[in-house]
């Protein structure tokens, strides 16, 4: 029988984490589970940064951004040793089982522990929507909102003075937040990790643009894949349009999240419990056509990466 359940966040932090936190909270409560909020990630459940959860530790928080629990990055996560000591110190303070939301390398780390005898389930909760297995994952839908609101005003800017705004959204290597905000504010060129990069053929584009009788345009490019600044640069010198750059950066990560993000986060936290009390763990929650679905860490960490080519086909028709 589980007696009491462990809840962390892990890896950067993303708006929506409070609800799946409050929803994990209630859910075991409400089954007569036990549960302790574990402080700042892997780093604390190694430490021992445990607090006994009631349904008020979790009150007015749906709605902010960020996570209660604290967040942090514990890369040594993967030796033995700290494996070890981890499951150690859960189990000295009689946490049976354990919901971990974040990226692919918290999923990791709840794979680790489950096989070390503790049953972990992972929820997906980064911006960046680069977790298989899920269509969404819980915080890419406010910041999507956070992006397409600050591009419509960089849009308006842009139009005033013959300009080309060339904006660095985050994604750590997944086009995703790129694609859906090119397309929701009607972006002329993207660049991504799926477009690729190619300086001359942007700014031969510009110039076609321009030709046409454009009078602004939008670059929208994810981040790690050129230098935006440069780019601006290049865009200034070659073409007729004076280019900006603008670095997005973490403004995306905070903010309250968007009712979609809090329902989403609210059904992933709540079939992870629900998981657990069936003694099942090494699985991460996703959702599928709208249906909450699971499936083992192992093959949702090693899956290629599900196609986007509809996505680019119908940005390249809409321009
Ligand atoms: O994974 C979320 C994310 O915001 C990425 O989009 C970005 O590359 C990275 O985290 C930034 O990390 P940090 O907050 O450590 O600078």
């Amino acid at each position: 029988m589980l007696k009491k359940i462990g809840v962390l966040t892990s890896g950067g932090d993303s708006p929506g984490m409070n609800a799946a936190i409050r929803a994990v909270t209630r859910t075991a409560l409400a089954k007569g589970i036990e549960v302790v909020g574990i402080r700042d990630g892997f780093k604390g459940l190694v430490e021992g940064w445990y607090e006994p959860f009631n349904r008020h530790s979790v009150s007015e928080t749906i709605s902010k951004g960020g996570t209660i629990l604290g967040s942090a990055r514990l890369p040594e996560f993967v030796k033995e040793e700290v494996i070890q000591k981890g499951v150690d110190k859960l189990r000295e303070n009689g946490i049976d089982a354990l919901v971990v939301i974040g990226g692919d390398g918290s999923y990791k780390g709840a794979n680790a522990l489950t096989k070390h005898g503790i049953n972990c389930i992972g929820l997906p909760g980064t911006i960046d929507n680069d977790i298989e297995g899920t269509d969404f994952t819980i915080g890419f839908d406010t910041a999507l909102n956070t992006i397409v609101e600050c591009v419509d005003k960089l849009r308006d800017t842009s139009n005033s003075h013959h300009r080309c705004s060339v904006v660095e959204v985050m994604g750590n290597r997944c086009g995703d937040l790129a694609i859906y905000s090119g397309i929701s504010c009607g972006a002329e060129i993207l660049i991504t990790p799926e477009t690729g990069y190619d300086e001359e053929e942007v700014l031969e584009k510009l110039r076609y643009l321009e030709n046409q009788g454009k009078k602004h345009a939008i670059v929208i490019v994810s981040e790690k894949v050129c230098d935006v600044k440069d780019l601006a640069d290049k865009v200034s010198k070659a073409t007729g349009f004076a280019g900006r750059a603008t670095i997005l950066g973490h403004i995306q990560r905070g903010g309250s999240p968007t009712p979609s993000d809090r329902v989403l986060a609210s059904r992933m936290g709540s079939k992870a419990v629900e998981l657990l009390v069936q003694g099942i763990g090494g699985q991460c929650v996703g959702i599928k056509n709208n249906e909450i679905v699971y499936m083992p860490i192992e093959e949702c960490v090693n899956m290629p990466r599900s196609s986007r080519k509809a996505f680019y086909r119908l940005f390249n028709t809409l321009v």
